[in-house]
């Protein structure tokens, strides 16, 4: 390993990764030795081209975590475990079983009525607006952008709003990990499988009743992590992008007219975001088949590369690419790349539902803004997920349109 390694934990991490990356690139290159949590080791990957290499290069850096060499350091409550823990899912298989599986999931999702989804989208987001627009202000953090994902996510299930409003709860306890947090997964799973028993009796028009169906021939036992885990991957990159793009339009005066209604500029906000502030900063990861040679760095068989979609959107190299087609290019990483991007219509259901979001939010409370200095905007502390902490706001009361 070339210098010293990079902690990826502690305070230095979260309050400005710009500087951060280019100074890890100064002194290390396109692949930085970084530690973990516990001092456990990794490759973090921040060159766009290396990052899209080993991307597009699954039989050297392979996805399952059972290749890892690094498991006798772990301990059973290393808090990165989630990160790493092999599960029976899409994300962690391989080969002829992760096509399988990735087939299956990308057509469950796209049998989606799009119209239905942005009529249901607004749908939720009225149902959350009404729940505090009568008073002055929010976190709308904890009041709607961690909700409205888990809500919609919740509908594509076929679940109704009560069973949604539930599941929600669960979902947002479980990521927030606190002392709850493994009882309200425990409870997620309880529900999942009653959901799958249920849908396998009766098929609907749901997410659920198609990936059972599909071709794939998924078992109830296969079915409810796969879905735990299309549920909780979903849920917390749409928050926080739609918490992120709103923090720009608050924040940031060339998005000032869209607050006040100019459409357009939604759409722009959530591209910038992806390039500056992508809700996954850094993603856990890819492991090497064998021993390999990695932008100057030699990465032995069994190392984990993690990431980093945020660093390798920074590389001076996209940069300047970027630039002459400003924020509206789409050549960033953020929804990865390779076999195990994150699937097309997945895209689509996020974009819509944040979109959605940040469009009734300033059509019901039109001058809605920050309650403090951007200053005093915290993000949230973690080098994977990139979001702010609270997004505290104000605005003129207003009826709920349920009491309409
Ligand atoms: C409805 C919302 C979403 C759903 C249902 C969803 C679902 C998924 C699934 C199933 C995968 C695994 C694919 C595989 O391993 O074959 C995945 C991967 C991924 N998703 Fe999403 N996703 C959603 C939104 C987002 C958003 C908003 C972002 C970030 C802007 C994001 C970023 C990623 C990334 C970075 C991966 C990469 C994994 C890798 O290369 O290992 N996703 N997503």
């Amino acid at each position: 390993m070339s210098g010293c390694p990079v902690r990826l934990h502690g305070p230095d991490f979260q309050a400005d990764p710009g500087s951060l990356y280019e100074k890890m690139r100064a002194e290390h290159g396109p692949v930085v030795p970084v530690t973990m949590e516990g001092d456990v080791p990794a490759w973090l990957v921040i060159g766009y081209r290396e990052l899209h290499h080993v991307l597009n290069t699954p039989g050297v850096f392979a996805r399952s975590s059972s290749r890892w060499n690094a498991w006798h350091l772990v301990p059973q409550d290393w808090p990165m475990l989630p990160m790493v823990i092999q599960l029976p899912t899409v994300l962690y298989s391989e080969g002829a079983d992760h096509r399988r599986r990735a087939g299956a999931v990308s057509d469950a999702l796209s049998g989606t009525d799009l119209h239905e989804l942005r009529t249901t989208t607004a749908r939720m987001a009225d149902r959350l607006i009404d729940s505090f627009c009568a008073t002055t202000g929010t976190d709308l953090r904890t009041s709607y952008t961690a909700r409205l994902p888990a809500l919609v996510l919740s509908w594509l299930y076929g679940l109704d709003d009560v069973r949604g409003d539930h599941l929600a709860d669960n979902m947002n306890t479980m990521i927030d990990g606190g002392p709850d947090a493994m009882a309200a997964q425990q409870a997620l799973m309880a529900a999942m499988a009653e959901l799958v028993a249920e849908r396998r009796l009766r098929p609907g028009p749901d997410v659920v009743s198609r990936l059972l169906g599909h071709p794939a021939g998924y078992t109830d036992e296969e079915a409810v992590p796969e879905l735990i885990v299309l549920l909780g991957g979903g849920n917390q990159p749409t928050a926080e992008w739609l918490g992120n793009a709103l923090r720009l339009m608050f924040t940031d005066e060339r998005f000032g007219a869209s607050i006040a209604g100019a459409r357009s500029s939604v759409q722009e906000a959530l591209n910038e975001v992806l390039w500056e502030d992508t809700p996954t900063q850094i993603h856990a990861g890819r492991y090497a088949a064998h021993d390999v040679e990695l932008g100057g760095q030699f990465i032995r068989q069994g190392d984990l590369l993690l990431l980093g979609l945020s660093g390798a959107n920074r590389d001076p190299l996209v940069r300047s690419a970027a630039a002459r087609g400003g924020h509206g290019s789409q050549a960033h990483l953020s929804f990865s790349h390779g076999a195990h991007q994150c699937p097309y219509p997945a895209r689509e259901i996020a974009e819509i539902i944040a979109v959605t979001g940040v469009e009734v939010l300033v059509d019901r409370l039109p001058d809605i803004e920050l309650a403090i200095p951007e200053s005093e905007l915290h993000w949230r502390p973690s080098p994977w997920v990139r979001g702010v902490a609270s997004l505290p706001v104000t605005f003129t009361p207003a009826e709920p349109y349920g009491a309409r």
